[in-house]
């Protein structure tokens, strides 16, 4: 599917947002290894989320769904079945990553894939770890899906300091923790989300100046609530576009406020962003609030290294805002972007290009300078991205002219709807 934009005059109206798609995975695992049935609110119904209820369905796990809620009965720790096919993770990073940490614990063996894109992720990151601790797990010679994961005869917990700052590693780590005789540590030398350690009621705790956590293996625990949080990263994207169209006032209710989230509010604050932020009182473990923004004149500011963790997924659409802004703008320190649904510094670098950006790619992150006026010369790929599909949208808004995005249907992997979304508000 392509989609074709204009130039918008304004953007006015309030954004609803999908549920936290890094939150609801967790919900789901969690709520599925969990003693009773847990009711999950306010979840994401993409196909990302969607992946991994698949898996557990196919792993004995049973789900209903009401109006309000989905309802998961968990079947408790190691007490999955053997799925009677290959799990398909789809093109979830999360799941396939956070899944292979349980089924490293249970007593039989599966297998676990997912899309072409996944299949060309790096999986290296979770097996090393995994297996340290006892687990048995096959990959490709180059270390990539399908993995195949053995009964091990007992994981053991181990003391772990993460390579590369990745919460999909952590928590693989620490769900295969919970599978574990003993106590597992994860030491993370860069902050990265911390859902995973929230929603287990783990405490983070820091010795000199670096983070770690610690989960005990065996203790089973129950069934509870969990209110998921609209996601920040699908709120970027509008954030974004309020401040870029002029005459714009956007208002985004129940926004996830997690500190290890919100790196990118900080920096659009100092790029200049007209954004009001009202946090809700308790809102407990997941922060939450209304954000409300309005066009602002936006000049880019520098973007310190440590704090790319916790904006990974945010920079598409902030090369976007910085684009437009006034000033150099630059990423670095952002290797990671390369091992993304797709290759991210390439995908935006290659899009920007097509609107007339000159767009330098290093290694580990992009640089251009600000205030171009954006000419579409042919139409922007996806890359088959969603999160490139839906920056080039934003992009396309503050265009010259009339632009199309091809493969733009993969926003459903984060964002179902999107597209109607960003027209209703041009209206
Ligand atoms: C996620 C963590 C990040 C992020 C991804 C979701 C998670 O990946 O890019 O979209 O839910 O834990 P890494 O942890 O690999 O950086």
């Amino acid at each position: 599917m392509n989609v074709v934009l204009k130039p918008a005059k304004h953007l006015r109206g309030e954004v609803r947002l999908p549920g936290d798609k890094s939150i609801t995975h967790r919900a789901m695992m969690i709520s599925a290894l969990a003693e009773g049935t847990s009711e999950i609110v306010g979840s994401s119904s993409a196909a990302d989320p969607m992946s991994t209820l698949d898996c557990l369905r196919a792993l004995g796990v049973e789900r209903h769904t009401t109006r309000e809620s989905l309802l998961i009965r968990g079947r408790g720790l190691r007490k999955l079945l053997k799925p009677q096919h290959v799990l398909d993770a789809g093109n979830s990073g999360t799941t396939i990553r956070l899944l292979t940490g349980i089924l490293a614990g249970q007593a039989f063996s599966s297998m676990i894939t997912g899309d072409d894109a996944l299949r060309k992720r790096p999986m290296k990151r979770v097996i090393d770890p995994l297996m340290q601790m006892g687990a048995r797990i096959e990959a490709t010679e180059s270390q990539t899906p399908p993995l195949k994961i053995s009964p091990a005869n007992r994981l053991h917990g181990i003391d772990y300091v993460l390579p590369v700052p990745s919460a999909q590693v952590k928590s693989a780590i620490l769900l295969a923790g919970l599978h574990a005789e003993g106590t597992t540590r994860v030491t993370e030398p860069v902050a990265t989300r911390d859902h995973t350690e929230r929603m287990l009621g783990l405490t983070v705790k820091v010795s000199d100046g670096t983070r770690f956590v610690e989960v005990n293996g065996g203790q089973s625990f129950e069934a509870r609530k969990f209110n998921v949080p609209g996601d920040i990263s699908a709120a970027t994207f509008f954030i974004v576009a309020g401040c870029l169209i002029q005459n714009s006032e956007l208002h985004i209710a129940g926004v996830g406020l997690n500190p290890t989230r919100t790196a990118i509010l900080g920096i659009l604050l100092e790029m200049g962003a007209k954004m009001q932020i009202e946090k809700i009182e308790s809102s407990d473990p997941e922060p939450i609030g209304n954000i409300t923004v309005r066009s602002s004149p936006l000049r880019n500011v520098r973007i310190d290294p440590d704090l790319i963790p916790s904006l990974i997924d945010e920079i598409p659409a902030l090369a976007v805002a910085g684009a437009i802004a006034r000033g150099r703008f630059e990423v670095r320190g952002a290797s990671e972007l390369r091992v993304k649904e797709s290759d991210r510094v390439k995908s935006i670098s290659q899009n920007l290009k097509k609107l007339g950006v000159q767009a330098e790619e290093y290694e580990d992150g992009i640089a251009f300078e600000g205030e171009n006026e954006l000419i579409p010369s042919t139409p922007l790929d996806s890359y088959g991205d969603h999160r490139i599909a839906m920056a080039m949208g934003v992009a396309s808004l503050v265009a010259a002219k009339e632009v199309e995005v091809r493969s733009a249907e993969c926003v459903d992997i984060s964002f179902p709807g999107f597209w109607d979304v960003l027209k209703s508000l041009t209206a």
